[in-house]
């Protein structure tokens, strides 16, 4: 008698019962309804994401790693990151293919260690103004500022993109309009996402079409700082130095095939793409960085004693100086292990592909669930533990491959890696050298994960004078 044909191996199913009964859950706590999920079902599952998508949602780092770098070309961004090309365009972030590569190539030199040095200037000047509206707020009566740290944060973090982009050419009244519709844009897309069933509804009150006039708006805006930064180029006196923002590195910038510039359409994509993919990320990781130090004093104390042996005198920290405070850097890389900015990110098998015999059927959508990877107990010790001493040098054990990606991996890794994580630094060692931080009675508020890892509600946390 023949052998009855061997089942096709594949992940564990999760009912769509299952999901649906847990959606009230799941809605109130994406985060901690899918950590219970896998460590029930294990690290990679069949489920209906929010009761309707179904996706393969995974924490196995071998896993992750085979998607987004040894077989990524099988894989392009799903259509929760493609929806976006509607209101920012085809830029770095949202683009696909040989026009993502040919991007890529164009815009990548823009990061380098030695361009990055130079932007290190406009990062300072956001981060000291923040400084400065905190002594301001301080008197010999008040030696306490109580705050939102997540509202302050989301400010300092655009100040600090928008002037790495455009240096001078966008005044004050330009960036709050700019940071406004940005925000709202961003909004609106997200409820789209998260209520589909509200989408007839808002294609009768006319929002989508509001929104598509706001992106017109933004483009118009955007468009006018170019303007004004190439009438400044050309009223400059001759020899002076152009300015060395990103804005001047893209329109350097030749492609490597025919030695063309981008045009300007290209130029406005990428320009909205580096707002967006800079700026709230990396507020959200500053918020959830001084929260941590708030709550562990000690650790706190700790990185407050490297700046003032490292940059005594008050001398101005500079991109050369970071090396030697690498406390500054852990605490960092620690307070996104625990809160990644990113905290899933998407996937969509475009051919057939297999993993570790696994089939993987064309049009498979994969949430790979980077927080969980960051909390998984197979993968670090403690893991709930904020302890920055596991990245320093030397650690045992080592922080683990695939298994810590704030920034992602492979091919498409954060492009402004390097950008955020100087950023990150000196505005922590800026705040931290000047004032202690300490929480309030208020409760560490839960998260709200959305496109980016966010606190539900005000993060309030009190900064004292040292
Ligand atoms: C803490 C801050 C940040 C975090 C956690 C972060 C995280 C990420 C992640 C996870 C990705 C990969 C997404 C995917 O593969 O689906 C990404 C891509 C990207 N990020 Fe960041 N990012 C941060 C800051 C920034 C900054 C400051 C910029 C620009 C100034 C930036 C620009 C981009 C761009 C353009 C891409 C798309 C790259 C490509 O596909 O070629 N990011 N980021």
């Amino acid at each position: 008698m023949a052998d009855a044909p061997l089942p096709t191996p594949s992940w564990p199913r999760i009912p769509r019962l299952v999901t649906l009964r847990s959606s009230l859950q799941a809605a109130r706590d994406p985060v901690g309804n899918l950590d219970k999920l896998l460590a029930h079902y294990g690290d990679t599952v069949h489920l209906f994401l929010g009761g309707a998508r179904p996706s393969v949602v995974t924490r196995d780092p071998a896993l992750v790693q085979h998607i987004l770098q040894k077989n990524h070309r099988r894989y392009h961004k799903s259509d929760l990151t493609h929806g976006l090309v509607r209101y920012l365009g085809k830029g770095l972030l949202t683009n696909e293919g040989a026009d993502w590569l040919r991007q890529r190539r164009l815009i990548q030199p823009g990061f380098h260690r030695q361009r990055l040095a130079g932007l290190t200037r406009l990062m300072r000047q956001a981060a000291d103004e923040w400084v400065q509206d905190l002594k301001l707020q301080l008197s010999d009566q008040k030696p306490v500022v109580e705050l939102d740290a997540h509202a302050a944060m989301t400010q300092v973090a655009f100040r600090i993109v928008a002037r790495s982009v455009f240096g001078d050419s966008l005044g004050e009244e330009q960036l709050t309009q700019l940071s406004d519709w940005l925000t709202a844009i961003q909004a609106f897309y997200v409820n789209t996402i998260r209520q589909p069933y509200l989408r007839p509804w808002h294609w009768a009150r006319g929002n989508y079409g509001r929104h598509d006039q706001l992106a017109r708006n933004l483009r118009e805006l955007v468009r006018g700082a170019i303007a004004r930064h190439e009438a400044a180029l050309a009223a400059a006196p001759a020899g002076a130095l152009p300015p060395n923002d990103l804005l001047q590195m893209l329109l350097d910038a030749r492609y490597e095939d025919d030695g063309t510039a981008m045009s300007e359409n290209q130029l406005l994509d990428e320009l909205n793409i580096l707002l967006i993919a800079g700026h709230e990320t990396s507020a959200n990781a500053l918020a959830w960085a001084f929260a941590l130090l708030a709550h562990h004093p000690e650790k706190q104390e700790k990185l407050a004693a490297e700046i003032a042996r490292e940059l005594p005198n008050g001398q101005a920290v500079e991109f050369e100086d970071l090396p030697r405070l690498p406390y500054a850097l852990h605490v960092v890389q620690e307070a996104m292990r625990l809160y990644p900015p990113a905290w899933i990110i998407d996937r969509t098998a475009t051919e057939t592909d297999e993993f570790a015999g696994v089939p993987i059927a064309k049009g498979t959508i994969f949430s790979l669930y980077i927080y969980g990877l960051h909390h998984h107990p197979g993968l670090w010790p403690d893991a709930e533990v904020f302890n920055p001493e596991r990245f320093a040098a030397g650690a045992a054990p080592a922080p683990p491959a695939y298994g810590y990606l704030p920034f992602g991996g492979g091919p498409r890794l954060c492009v402004g890696q390097q950008f955020a994580l100087t950023e990150l630094q000196l505005v922590l060692i800026q705040t931290l050298r000047e004032f202690r931080v300490e929480p309030t009675e208020a409760p560490v508020p839960g998260m709200n994960p959305l496109i980016t890892l966010r606190p539900a509600g005000e993060l309030r946390l009190r900064f004292r004078r040292r």
